[in-house]
């Protein structure tokens, strides 16, 4: 028996032992997304009434986020990088806190200790032969916050599918705790009229052979479907889920005309349900690393032809983008956006788009608007960004001056609202 091997039994512990390491005062990393690892954080929080002041980094909460929830004040507070449906709440009552930050700056945060990890918590594959464990799902933040914590606890999971590129060395690791439980899932979302129309308008822009990033969805999903015709498409993303697994199975996705990276799937971490995860599973040609690396814009921009497609709240006339807040109210976070829409700028022929239905609130409210409403941060600057789309059509912003942003911005937005933005672009001088 090999070295490795040795020292993996010595590290196997409960998760209820494990997680007596946590000292109160301790900054917690959780892994990401459907990377959470929810035995181990299930046995945080039943320490709750021992612990005081940890406080809990975290990205898409897709667990309960029992840590954040009325009553864990005292034991824990939640520091959101990224809001989710399940940490909302906690932020909007200011039970929790949201720190901006682009995505592809996490890993800085941490290996500078300008954020320093104590702990954390994630989920690894068994051990291959030579005793690696792949990240699985989420290589993103969590590989580089096991990289500085002072102690690293890894759930070994063997439903966790073992994808290419980041890996983890088991001497790497302090504490193991081998516990077989399903993934969480992204169940894929339901997909309107409206979000097929907008899907359609961003399939024109998106020529064969392009590299394409994706957010979080209904409307990428949509796009994905209007992409059956393309050839020769290629995934270079923050995330991708099942909508992109059916179109590598019709051989659309085939990332042969990718500069960095031919032929593979490159992402940080992959939301999806089981098909995606058994796509991803000892696939050689899906990778995943850290997201200061999938991330830079330096690296993005290597590939040409790159299209990212992001979503949003507002976009004002002048072109700034709120893809974020809903007035003062945190709705999600800056994630990838600006990191891929800066990528997309430096790739040769790249395009980013926002694409984002007209209108909210069952048609009452018009997501093109005058001005962001009042406390809405700017996600995406109207410097950084190029083509804006909606079901009404295509408004490409990249050279245009104000006024004729605004007048791009109007023709786009739901006809109902169409002469409100003028009046209030003339008012503003913008017209
Ligand atoms: N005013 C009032 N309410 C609004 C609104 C507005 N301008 N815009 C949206 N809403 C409401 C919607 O009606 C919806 O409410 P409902 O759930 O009651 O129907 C809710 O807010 C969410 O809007 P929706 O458009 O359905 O959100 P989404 O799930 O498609 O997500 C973003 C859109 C912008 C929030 C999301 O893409 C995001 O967080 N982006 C930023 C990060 C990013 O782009 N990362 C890169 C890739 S991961």
């Amino acid at each position: 028996m090999s070295n490795w091997r040795t020292s993996y039994k010595s590290k196997l512990i409960s998760a209820a032992e494990a997680l007596k390491n946590v000292k109160s005062g301790d900054r917690v990393v959780i892994g990401h997304a459907c990377g959470e690892p929810p035995t181990l954080v299930e046995a945080l929080v039943a320490r709750a009434p021992e612990l005081r002041d940890v406080e809990i980094v975290h990205m898409v909460a897709m667990g309960p986020a029992k840590y954040a929830q009325p009553g864990m004040e005292k034991s824990f507070r939640h520091n959101a990088l990224f809001v989710g449906a399940t940490t909302r709440k906690a932020v909007e009552e200011g039970r929790a806190d949201y720190t901006p930050c682009f995505f592809s700056e996490i890993p800085r945060l941490f290996r500078q200790k300008i954020l320093p990890v104590d702990v954390v918590l994630m989920q690894v594959t068994p051990p291959d032969d030579d005793g690696y464990c792949s990240f699985g799902v989420s290589a993103d933040y969590t590989q580089p916050a096991a990289e500085c914590a002072r102690l690293v606890i890894a759930q070994v999971n063997r439903y966790l599918p073992r994808t290419g590129g980041a890996k983890i060395h088991v001497e790497q690791i302090d504490y193991l705790v081998e516990k077989d439980e399903p993934l969480i899932e992204l169940r894929p979302p339901q997909i309107g009229d409206v979000e097929r129309a907008i899907g359609e308008n961003v399939a024109r822009l998106i020529d064969d052979g392009a590299t394409l990033q994706m957010g979080i969805g209904a409307i990428p999903d949509a796009v994905l479907l209007f992409l059956q015709g393309k050839k020769d498409l290629g995934i270079h993303s923050e995330m991708f889920s099942d909508g992109v697994v059916a179109l590598a199975e019709a051989g659309v996705v085939t990332n042969r005309k990718k500069n960095i990276h031919p032929g593979k799937f490159i992402a940080t971490f992959l939301m999806g349900t089981r098909r995606l995860y058994d796509f991803v599973d000892n696939n050689p040609d899906v990778e995943l690393y850290s997201v200061d690396y999938v991330n830079d814009p330096y690296i993005i921009g290597q590939n040409d032809n790159v299209v990212s497609i992001n979503s949003a709240l507002q976009v004002d006339l002048m072109g700034q983008v709120n893809a974020e807040m809903i007035g003062r109210r945190q709705f999600s976070g800056v994630g990838g956006q600006v990191d891929f829409i800066r990528g997309a700028s430096r790739s040769k022929n790249g395009k980013s788009i926002i694409a984002l239905p007209a209108t909210a609130a069952k048609g009452t409210v018009s997501r093109i608007v005058a001005q962001l409403d009042c406390g809405a941060a700017v996600t995406t600057s109207r410097n950084d960004v190029h083509f804006v789309v909606t079901e009404y059509g295509i408004a490409d912003l990249r050279g245009k001056s104000l006024r004729a942003r605004a007048q791009a911005l109007i023709s786009i937005a739901d006809p109902a609202f169409r002469e409100q933005l003028t009046q209030q672009a003339y008012q503003m001088g913008l017209l």
